[in-house]
C-alpha cells in the first residue's frame, strides 16, 4: 500500500530546531568540536529540593493514577498564589488557570477553541515557530507583524491594516521576547489591550521567560484593567526553574477561554504525571529562593557575552531578558551566511535570524543556555573569527 501523507502535514516545513540539531549531528560526525547556541534548553539542573519532592512524589501510589486533564489542584491552587504574590492578582484555580504539557502544547492548540477556517492570527515577525502550528491546522491564515529594532521589537499597531485587524481573531506575542530579548512594559499592554477590546481580539502572550528578567520584574498583560476580558497568558516551568524535559506549562486568564482550552484538550490527552505536578507546585511554593539564583545566573551570562559580541563588533541593544542575545553581525550579510561561516571556521552552531521571519533576517540568535566554560570557548572563538570574506 502507497501510504499518502495529508496536504496539512505537508504544508509543515521542519521544525526550525530539528532542521539545527541535524547540522549538528552531521559536523559532529566530521569530528568537529562543535559548541551549540542554537537552542535555549537550559544547561542549569533543576534544583535538587524541587527534585527531592519529585521523588517523593513518584513513589506515592496516589499519583499513578490518571491525571484530570486541567491540571490537580495543588498545582493549580500554587500557580493562583503564585500570581498574587508576583502580580497581586487573583485568579479562580478552578476555572481560570489550567495546566499544560508544556506551554508549547497549549499555544498550538489555543487556536482550535477561537478560529475558525479563514479566520486571521497575527503572529510577530520574527517569532517562536509554535504559534503557526494550531492556526494552519485549523485552516487559518497567518498575517505577520514586524518587530523592528526601532520600535525596541515591539509590534506597531497602527500598520496593521484594518481590513486585515477586521478578520482577526487572535494575537500571539511574547514579552520578554524570544528571539529578540526584548521587552514589554505596561503602558504598551495597556495600549494593547485598548486595541484589542476596540477591533474583539483574543490576546494570547506567551510569558514564558516572564522570570528570565534584567531588571524591572517583567510585567504580566493581565495587570491592566480589563485584560481579563480579551487575553490569556501562557506560563512555563521549562526556563523558571530549569525544567525543560519535565514538561509543565499553565495557561491563565479569561475563564472562558481558559475552559474552553481544556474542553478541547480533554478529548485530547489526559493531563502531565500527577507526580511532576506535585514537584512544579513545590517549585511555585519556594519560588522566591529557587528562582533569583537562576535569574542572576542568566543575567551575569548576557552581560559577559554581550560586552564580548560588541568588542568583536557585534552590533545589537541589550536583551532585557530571556536567555538570548539577537545581534547583527559585525558585516553586513545574511542570516544563513554568517551562522554557516560561524559554523565552519570556528565550530559555533547559531540561529539563524531568517529562521523566526523575515524580519529576522541579518540578524543571529545565540542562546546563553550552555555552561560558563563553553561561553567563554564560545567568546574566544568568536574573538579569532576573521569576516573579511564575507564583507562586499
Ligand atoms: C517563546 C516560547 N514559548 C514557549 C516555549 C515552550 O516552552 P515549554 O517548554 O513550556 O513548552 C518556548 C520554548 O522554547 C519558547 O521559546
Amino acid at each position: 500500500m502507497k501510504i499518502e501523507l495529508s496536504d496539512k502535514l505537508k504544508s509543515f516545513k521542519p521544525f526550525l530546531f530539528e532542521e539545527l540539531y541535524r547540522k549538528e549531528r552531521a559536523e559532529r560526525a566530521k569530528g568537529k568540536d562543535i559548541i551549540s547556541l542554537a537552542v535555549g534548553d537550559p544547561d542549569i539542573p533543576t534544583d535538587r529540593r524541587i527534585v527531592a519532592d519529585a521523588v517523593k512524589e513518584i513513589k506515592n501510589g496516589r499519583n499513578h493514577r490518571y491525571p484530570n486533564t486541567k491540571g490537580n489542584e495543588n498545582l493549580r491552587r500554587e500557580a493562583a498564589a503564585w500570581h498574587k504574590r508576583r502580580h497581586g492578582l487573583t485568579f479562580h484555580p478552578h476555572d481560570e488557570i489550567s495546566i499544560l504539557i508544556g506551554s508549547k502544547e497549549g499555544i498550538a492548540h489555543l487556536p482550535f477553541v477561537v478560529m475558525n477556517e479563514g479566520d486571521t492570527c497575527l503572529i510577530p515577525d520574527p517569532t517562536y515557530p509554535t504559534y503557526r502550528t494550531g492556526v494552519v491546522l485549523c485552516g487559518g491564515k497567518v498575517h505577520d507583524v514586524a518587530l523592528e529594532e526601532k520600535n525596541g521589537f515591539l509590534p506597531d499597531l497602527g500598520k496593521i491594516p484594518q481590513k486585515v485587524v477586521d478578520r482577526t481573531r487572535l494575537f500571539f506575542l511574547n514579552y520578554p521576547n524570544n528571539p529578540t530579548g526584548a521587552g514589554a512594559t505596561l503602558d504598551f499592554y495597556k495600549d494593547l489591550v485598548k486595541w484589542a477590546r476596540k477591533n474583539n481580539i483574543v490576546i494570547a502572550q506567551d510569558a514564558a521567560y516572564c522570570e528570565i528578567y534584567f531588571d524591572e520584574p517583567a510585567p504580566s498583560i493581565l495587570q491592566v484593567d480589563g485584560a481579563r476580558d480579551v487575553a490569556v497568558e501562557f506560563y512555563s516551568s521549562s526556563k523558571t526553574y530549569c525544567m525543560a524535559g519535565w514538561r509543565i506549562g499553565w495557561v491563565v486568564g479569561n475563564s472562558k477561554l481558559v475552559c474552553a482550552l481544556n474542553q478541547l484538550k480533554e478529548n485530547i490527552d489526559s493531563g502531565p504525571f500527577n507526580a511532576i505536578q506535585n514537584a512544579v507546585a513545590y517549585g511555585l511554593k519556594h519560588h522566591e529562593k529557587i528562582v533569583p539564583p537562576i535569574r542572576a545566573h542568566f543575567k551575569r551570562r548576557a552581560a559577559a557575552f554581550c560586552a564580548a559580541l560588541k568588542a568583536n563588533g557585534w552590533q545589537f541593544p541589550d536583551p532585557k531578558g530571556s536567555c538570548f542575545v539577537w545581534a547583527r553581525p559585525p558585516v553586513r550579510c545574511s542570516s544563513m551566511d554568517a551562522v554557516y561561516h560561524m559554523l565552519e571556521k570556528s565550530s559555533i552552531l547559531t540561529a539563524p535570524g531568517s529562521g523566526f521571519g523575515k524580519y529576522g533576517e541579518g540578524y543571529v540568535r545565540f542562546s546563553l543556555t550552555e555552561p560558563d566554560v563553553k561561553l567563554k570557548e564560545v567568546e574566544r572563538r568568536i574573538k579569532t573569527l576573521d569576516w573579511s570574506s564575507l564583507r562586499k
